[in-house]
Parts: C-alpha cells; sequence; structure tokens
C-alpha cells in the first residue's frame, strides 16, 4: 500500500515538473487544445487559439504574454480558419506541427525531412520553432521564416539569392481577417538593397538604398532614440536585414498596417499602450514618385514639387495646377554628341530609385563618372557605399524616379548635365560644385571618415548637422543682427513622444505661460523636462526661435540648461535639463514646503538668482533682459540653488543698456515695472524691479499681488484698500514684520533688514532710482556698503489689481492692458 502511494506521489511530482519545464514546448505526445497555450521560458510570447477582431473564427497564433491588449504577432493558419474550437495543435506522425480539427488537418509546418522524435517550443524571441532532438543542425520549420504583418527582432527581411526563397512582410486583409492583405514589404535590388512596400504589384513607397550604413530614408528623421534599427547582411548566398532593439527589454515590433503603412511601435508599459515612434510614410512626399519623373518633393517648400536642376515640368500646365504626375524632362533633349558634365547634388536629395541602374562595388567614383560620361542614356550616378570616403559606384540610366528632397542623409548625386546647364541659375542658395572633368582626388562630402557603426553615424550626423535647431532658410537671428549656428541637438519628435508616451498627462510636470512642461528620460537615464509650446499660445515661431537662441548661448550656475529643442510639424518644444525641486514658488508660497527653506537658504537663493541676472545683464555674450522675472520662473536643483528660467521674452540689448519700447507689452502682473507696464519702456531695471519684487516675496513668504498684510492690512508694495506699504514698514522701522513666519525667530535682523531695504530700492519707481544688478548684489553681499533709504515703491491701484489678480500668468499685450499709474504723493 505504501508503495503504491509513494508510486502514484512520484507520478504526480513527475506530472508536475515535466509539465513545469515543458510550458514552452509541445512534444511529441502533447497536444494543445483550443483555451490552451504554450508560454515562452521568459513569459515574453504565448501559443495559443485566437480569435482577430470581430470574428469569430479561430486561427493558431502568437501574442505578447504581458501586454493587455492581445497583439498578435504571427498566425499560423491564417488561410485556413476554423469555424468552431475543435482545433487541435499537435505534432504529427511524420512530425510535422500540425493543427487537426474534427474532419481532418487544417494546416501544417510541411517539413518533409521531419522524423519521429521533433517537439515544437516557444522561444522568448517570438519564434516558434520545430526540432529534433536526434539532429541539432538548426531548425528544421521556425514561423520567423513564415513572416506575418509583424516584424520583430531576429527576424530575417530579405532573399535567398540561390533558392530564391524570400522573407518579407505582409499585411492582414483586415483587423477581422489576417489572411494575406494587399501589401508587402520586401527587400528588393540585393546590389544596392532597398525596402519596397506595394499594393499588389505597384509601388507605393520606398526606403533605401542601403548605403552601407543605413537605409537612406529621405527626410525621415532617425534617431539616436531609435527603438529598432536595421543591420544588413549579405553574402553570395544571402541579402537580409534583422533588426534589433536598443535594450533587450524593450518589446517593440515593426508593424505593416492594413493599409499599407509601416510602423515602428513599442510597449509604454505604465501607459498600457502601443506608442508610435516612427510611421515610415508620415509625409505627403513619401508617396512613391510623389513628383513624377525627375521631379523632387519637399514638403518644407513653398511649391511641394519642383524639377531637378537643368529640367522643366513636362506639361506646363499640369504642373500649375499642381498636378505633378507627368513630372519633368530636360531643357535640353540628351545628346550624346555634346559633352557633358555633373552637378553635385551634396543632401539635396535622396537617391532616385533603382529602375534601370547598374552597380559595381569595385569601381571607384572616376571610373564611375568615366562611365556615365561615356554611355549616352546615363542620367546620374554615385557611391555605392557611403563607409568611410565612399566606394563602389551605381549608375543610372534614363529618368531619375522617386526623388525627394533629403537634407539627412549624407546622400552626394552627380547629376549629368550639359556645361551651361550646370553655371545657370547662379543664385541658388546652396553651394553647389561643378565637377567636370575627372579630378584626381574627388573629395566627397562624407560625413564620417571612420565608419564606427549605425549608431555613431546617426549621432555624427546630427552633430554636423551643426547641432542646428533651425535650417538656414527657417531661421534667422534677427534680433542679434547676424546669423549663427546653434551649437544645439536636435531631437527628434518621434524620440519625444516614445519617451514622453505621447505626452501623457501622467509625465507632465507643470504648465507654462506657453504650454505643459513633462518630464522623461533619455536613453542614457539622464533625466529632462521638455516644455512643449502649445500651438495657440501667444509664443510664435519667433519668441520660440528667440528662446532657444539665447539659452543655448547662455551658461550660467544659476540660468537653467536647454540641451536641445525640436521644429517639427507644428511642434515647438525644448528640452531643459530637469530640476527635481521644482519651481521656487511651490516653496516661498506654500506652508508645507515653506519651512525647508531657513534664512540662510533664502539668502543664498536671493543671491544665486541676482548672480543669474547680473550675468545676463552684464557677463553673457548676449547681454539680454529677462523680462518675466518670476518665482514660478526660478527653478530649483537637488541642493536647492535656484535656476532662472523662461527666456520666451527675453531681449537682447547691444552695447550700453538703453530703455527700449516694445510694441507688445509681455510680463507677469505683480512683477511688471510701472514704467513698462504703462508705457511699454523696458530696460535692465525692469529685471531689477522684477527682482526686487521676488526678493521681497521670498523673505516674506507671500505673494506680492493681491496679498495684504492680515495685522495691517497691507499689501507688499502698493496701496490696496488702504494697505500702507512694505515701505511704510521700513519708514515705520518694523520692515521684519514682513519676514516669513515660516523662517523662524532665529535669523541676523540686520542682515535681512539689510535684504528688504535692497529689495525696496530695487522696486523704486523710477527706473534711475533703481540700483543695477552688479550694485544690488554688493549690497547684498557686503554689509560695508551704506544703503540709500528707498523712494516710494511703484504700484497699481486697487482697480486693476482687482482685474489682473486672476488673469495673472498670463501674458498680456498692451492693447489689453488698463493698467492705472498712480502718482504717489
Ligand atoms: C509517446 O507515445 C508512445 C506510444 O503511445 C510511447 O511509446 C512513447 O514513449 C511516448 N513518447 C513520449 C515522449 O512520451
Ligand atoms: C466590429 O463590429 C462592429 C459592430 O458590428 C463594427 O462596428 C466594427 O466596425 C467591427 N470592427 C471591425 C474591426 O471590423
Ligand atoms: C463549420 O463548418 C462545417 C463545414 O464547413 C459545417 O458543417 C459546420 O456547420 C460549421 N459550424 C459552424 C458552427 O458554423
Ligand atoms: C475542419 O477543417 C477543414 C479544413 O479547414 C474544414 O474544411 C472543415 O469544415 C473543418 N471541420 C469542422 C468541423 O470545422
Ligand atoms: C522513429 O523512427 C525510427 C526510424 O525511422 C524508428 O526506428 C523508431 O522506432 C521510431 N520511433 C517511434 C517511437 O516511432
Ligand atoms: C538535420 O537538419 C538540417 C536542418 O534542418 C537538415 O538540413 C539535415 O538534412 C538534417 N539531417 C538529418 C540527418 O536529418
Ligand atoms: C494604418 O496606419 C495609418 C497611420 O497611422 C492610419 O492612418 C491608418 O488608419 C491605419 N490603417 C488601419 C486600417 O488601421
Ligand atoms: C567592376 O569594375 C571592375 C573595375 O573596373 C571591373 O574589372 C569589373 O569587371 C566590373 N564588374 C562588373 C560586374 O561589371
Ligand atoms: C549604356 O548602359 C546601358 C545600361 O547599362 C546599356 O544597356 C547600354 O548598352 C549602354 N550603352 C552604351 C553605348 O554603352
Amino acid at each position: 500500500m505504501k508503495s503504491f502511494w509513494f508510486i502514484l506521489l512520484c507520478g504526480v511530482a513527475h506530472l508536475l515538473l515535466s509539465s513545469v519545464a515543458a510550458v514552452d514546448t509541445l512534444g511529441h505526445n502533447q497536444t494543445l487544445t483550443d483555451g490552451q497555450t504554450r508560454v515562452s521560458s521568459g513569459n515574453i510570447f504565448t501559443l495559443g487559439f485566437f480569435s482577430p477582431g470581430n470574428s469569430t473564427y479561430r486561427y493558431v497564433g502568437i501574442w505578447y504574454a504581458n501586454v493587455p491588449v492581445q497583439t498578435v504577432i504571427w498566425v499560423a493558419n491564417n488561410q485556413n480558419p476554423m469555424n468552431d474550437s475543435s482545433g487541435v495543435l499537435k505534432i504529427a506522425e511524420d512530425g510535422n506541427l500540425v493543427i487537426v480539427n474534427s474532419t481532418g488537418l487544417v494546416w501544417s509546418s510541411g517539413v518533409s525531412i521531419a522524423g519521429n522524435d521533433t517537439s515544437v517550443q516557444m522561444l522568448d524571441s517570438g519564434n516558434l520553432v520545430l526540432s529534433s532532438s536526434s539532429n541539432s543542425t538548426g531548425y528544421l520549420w521556425q514561423s520567423f521564416d513564415h513572416i506575418g504583418n509583424t516584424f520583430l527582432a531576429g527576424m530575417k527581411q530579405g532573399l535567398n539569392l540561390k533558392t530564391g526563397q524570400q522573407w518579407y512582410i505582409q499585411s492582414w486583409k483586415s483587423l477581422n481577417d489576417p489572411s494575406p492583405g494587399d501589401y508587402t514589404d520586401k527587400l528588393e535590388n540585393p546590389e544596392f538593397p532597398q525596402l519596397i512596400i506595394r499594393k499588389g504589384d505597384v509601388k507605393q513607397y520606398r526606403i533605401g538604398p542601403w548605403n552601407g550604413i543605413d537605409f537612406i530614408y529621405g527626410g525621415i528623421p532617425l534617431t539616436t532614440g531609435k527603438i529598432l534599427y536595421p543591420t544588413m547582411y549579405s553574402d553570395e548566398n544571402e541579402v537580409y536585414i534583422v533588426l534589433k532593439t536598443s535594450s533587450q527589454s524593450i518589446i517593440a515590433r515593426t508593424f505593416l498596417n492594413e493599409t499599407g503603412v509601416l510602423q515602428d511601435y513599442y510597449w509604454n508599459q505604465q501607459m498600457g499602450q502601443w506608442i508610435d515612434v516612427l510611421t515610415m510614410q508620415q509625409d505627403v512626399c513619401k508617396r512613391y514618385n510623389q513628383c513624377g519623373n525627375n521631379g523632387v518633393c519637399d514638403s518644407t517648400a513653398s511649391t511641394l514639387c519642383r524639377c531637378l536642376k537643368g529640367f522643366t515640368p513636362k506639361v506646363p500646365q499640369k504642373w500649375q495646377l499642381q498636378d505633378w504626375s507627368d513630372g519633368c524632362v530636360r531643357q535640353t533633349v540628351m545628346n550624346c554628341e555634346k559633352e557633358y558634365g555633373f552637378l553635385k547634388l551634396t543632401n539635396e536629395v535622396n537617391l532616385p530609385d533603382l529602375l534601370q541602374y547598374s552597380v559595381n562595388s569595385s569601381m571607384n567614383l572616376q571610373e564611375c563618372q568615366a562611365i556615365c560620361l561615356s554611355n549616352c542614356s546615363c542620367s546620374a550616378f554615385s557611391n555605392l557605399q557611403m563607409i568611410g570616403e565612399g566606394s563602389g559606384c551605381a549608375l543610372w540610366f534614363g529618368d531619375l524616379v522617386d526623388m525627394r528632397a533629403d537634407t539627412d542623409d549624407g546622400v552626394v548625386l552627380y547629376l549629368k548635365l550639359l556645361p551651361s546647364e550646370i553655371d545657370s541659375g547662379g543664385g541658388s542658395k546652396k553651394k553647389r560644385r561643378l565637377v567636370i572633368a575627372v579630378t584626381t582626388s574627388v573629395v566627397l562630402a562624407i560625413l564620417v571618415l571612420v565608419p564606427l557603426g549605425w549608431y555613431s553615424r546617426r549621432k555624427a550626423r546630427r552633430d554636423l548637422r551643426g547641432g542646428k535647431c533651425f535650417g538656414e532658410s527657417m531661421f534667422t537671428t534677427q534680433e542679434l543682427g547676424h546669423e549663427e549656428d546653434l551649437e544645439l541637438p536636435m531631437y527628434d519628435l518621434f524620440t519625444i513622444k516614445a519617451i514622453t508616451a505621447n505626452f501623457a498627462n501622467s509625465k507632465k510636470i507643470g504648465e507654462g505661460g506657453f504650454g505643459p512642461v513633462y518630464k522623461a528620460e533619455l536613453a542614457t537615464g539622464q533625466e529632462i523636462a521638455i516644455k512643449r509650446l502649445s500651438k495657440n499660445s501667444r509664443q510664435g515661431l519667433n519668441e520660440f526661435k528667440n528662446e532657444a537662441t539665447l539659452i543655448a548661448k547662455l551658461q550660467h550656475r544659476n540660468l537653467v540648461r536647454l540641451l536641445g529643442c525640436c521644429i517639427q510639424d507644428e511642434e515647438r518644444i525644448l528640452i531643459y535639463e530637469y530640476l527635481p525641486n521644482g519651481s521656487l514658488n511651490s516653496f516661498i508660497f506654500d506652508a508645507t514646503h515653506g519651512s525647508v527653506l531657513d534664512w540662510k537658504k533664502r539668502r543664498d537663493i536671493i543671491l544665486g538668482i541676482a548672480r543669474g541676472l547680473l550675468y545676463l545683464h552684464r557677463d553673457s555674450r548676449l547681454r539680454l533682459i529677462h523680462r518675466d522675472l518670476k518665482a514660478s520662473n526660478v527653478l530649483l536643483d537637488n541642493e536647492l540653488n535656484p535656476k532662472i528660467s523662461d527666456f520666451g521674452m527675453a531681449r537682447t540689448f547691444q552695447g550700453e543698456p538703453v530703455e527700449d519700447k516694445t510694441r507688445r507689452v509681455v510680463g507677469t502682473y505683480g512683477y511688471m515695472s510701472p514704467e513698462y507696464a504703462i508705457d511699454g519702456l523696458f530696460s535692465i531695471k525692469s529685471d531689477v524691479f522684477s527682482f526686487g519684487v521676488l526678493l521681497l516675496e521670498i523673505v516674506s513668504g507671500k505673494r506680492n499681488r493681491g496679498f495684504c498684510h492680515p495685522e495691517h492690512d497691507l499689501s507688499l508694495l502698493g496701496h490696496v484698500n488702504d494697505c500702507s506699504l512694505a515701505w511704510n514698514l521700513l519708514n515705520e522701522g518694523k520692515e521684519l514684520e514682513l519676514v516669513d513666519p515660516m523662517i523662524g525667530e532665529e535669523y541676523p535682523k540686520s542682515e535681512v533688514s539689510r535684504c528688504i531695504q535692497v529689495g525696496l530700492l530695487c522696486v523704486q519707481r523710477h527706473p534711475k532710482d533703481r540700483p543695477t544688478m552688479p550694485a544690488a548684489l554688493s549690497m547684498l553681499d557686503t554689509e560695508d556698503i551704506l544703503l540709500p533709504h528707498p523712494k516710494e515703491p511703484g504700484f497699481y491701484t486697487e482697480r486693476s489689481l482687482h482685474d489682473f489678480s486672476s488673469a495673472s500668468d498670463a501674458p498680456m499685450a498692451s492693447n489689453e492692458m488698463s493698467v492705472t499709474w498712480i502718482e504717489p504723493r
């Protein structure tokens, strides 16, 4: 009896153990029925039965185990669905993986060499593999060889040159029907590989060719933040790309949807949704041959299509009506008797489609050029590879097809033209160089001398773009009176969307005057703050450029650092260092935080702000007036060091600081000096005024606007309902009544008193009475300087206070202002 129990227990244990161990495999004698699953060992992918969309049909497929939105990446019987749940997945007698239903075979892996010792395993890569225990030389069959609409890291896309086998992506018919749809994405032209998306046989979109390092995307910025990136493999047998993810833990896929749009998605765990980080065909210029033969598509130009230099619209009337389909023809018909030269197009267009072409990887550019000159139908040539200084030869014959403006991919194309056509039109902005005869050393505009791989290549390219936030055509720093390149990295919108989970509310850390601010993390782990300027904010392109240009040039420990920017589509985005403690606002005006700031800390903050402002006014290369200094624009770092931010309204001044008059009065009520609020006059002394207000707020812990002292019923700066002035307190020698109780009783009275006095000196009514920042700073810093007695400060009427207190943070244009300046009595 005992032995019976023992055997039973052993049996149960064995069963349990074997079922645990084999949870990702299906052995010879096992079956998987509808409702059962196999899960890869790392719990990444699930194999099982499912019904797509609204369909009631049953399919066997693979989906992500950890993604709650069922996302199927592969389907076995996509062409032969079952209409009930009688299906069974198992290893057949012949060793193949099969699906059978009550009447027979539904689907089979269909390999002929299978044996009777096969098993199938669900791998963490998403690959379902059939292997034989007696044959360890690879898989007998694998799902990765049968790509559906989803391309995963580790899959191959390409072709076997010997067998003709092709690995390609094919869309589903619809969300409800995983059978092969109209769209395919195939790797073509193996000698110079391109990816082509077709609807049926018709080309829709082209990525490439592969330049040895990367695909030429033609204007799509791929960034360091990219999640999936391709590597090309080729030998005499096979040519294919494999995607890699930037990190093992990233759940990402490339997906060809039912309308032929190729997208890169990654799963954002926090958001609980797929984020589209790269949609390939988002731009109208991505449509195949949008501008017709020999036309160039440029969605940033005023007219979408233009002809290549030396070409003219084939049917000018239609071209004028923006019907580009006929494309362009040569101004002068190619005549083999004539002598031709080449126009070098650097970073102007992508490489044309490979229709009539030839390539030779061992020719150099001179040989390439010689061939193109000698063959009458040759119309252009370029290097085949961009590695190093470039190598190989690619020749195009006849029309040049599917070209778009491309300033990002480092493409150099030599266009065959008559010398007269090359010379004409010298007014062109871009530098073009004439290459007529074969020169001994053809120097190519190659971005990096030593190929360091994809990443560094991308990075180098980005850096080389000048780190320019604004292309030359988009931006002239008018305020500065001269053009200057910004040493400011450009971030790509897709990256930003990815790291902010598409500007998710959960990532939002604040709302500035011009739009929300998000916190995010770069791939490097660095925390950043992303300021997304709202489309309807009053900060237009000018202010945006202004802010970015200005801050990019500012370097001071009391100024917030700008790390980059992004101008794409309608978006205007600034990327700053992230300061974990947020704004001063939340410390000084908040009962729970206020106690963090003792007097010493407050004094340090005041001095820090003063130094930052001094730097702006005097020491920076630019010399500028901030114009919107306030508590919410002062951020605090880890150690509560203040950093001035928000330069959207800043103005530079040249040479001697002068009063300037501005059409638009912008700023924040309560901090605005009277001469600025009323007459639109601003100078460095308007900043000094704002600094004074801020100083008094830091000391008192009270907002200037609307604040009345509980006992004396007085506002910090102005008469409101017979409130007395802080100034009155000073006159009565009771200025210490202003001090924030949060500071406690223990503080150096004379120092605080001195500080208040400096604050009041800064808010005097007449600009000329106010000290400059250097003077204010030394007054704060040095005990020995004797302070003048401040004159009465500038202030507003009761009515204006009332009117503006609600809209106080909004920028105001002068015509909306009704502030009245009362002469102090
Ligand atoms: C499968 O079943 C056969 C007979 O039904 C048996 O002889 C064989 O040992 C089984 N194999 C496994 C791996 O369980
Ligand atoms: C699913 O069915 C509903 C109602 O019949 C329909 O409105 C919806 O479009 C269907 N969804 C898909 C993806 O076909
Ligand atoms: C499934 O298909 C079979 C054969 O086509 C048919 O006899 C059966 O009625 C179908 N079952 C359902 C539930 O539609
Ligand atoms: C079983 O599958 C076959 C092939 O797909 C199909 O013709 C048949 O109707 C199915 N039978 C049932 C009962 O679903
Ligand atoms: C498997 O096939 C081999 C050779 O064909 C045969 O010797 C062996 O008996 C088979 N095993 C089973 C379990 O069918
Ligand atoms: C073992 O598997 C490999 C790859 O599937 C196949 O090419 C080979 O013919 C198999 N060997 C035997 C002995 O079945
Ligand atoms: C495919 O993707 C594009 C771009 O995101 C989208 O506009 C389109 O609606 C999608 N098609 C389907 C069928 O979901
Ligand atoms: C490529 O160019 C080299 C050098 O000019 C030449 O020897 C070779 O035949 C060419 N190959 C092809 C396929 O044309
Ligand atoms: C020019 O090149 C094309 C394409 O390679 C070829 O078919 C044609 O024969 C060449 N013509 C001459 C004159 O060499």
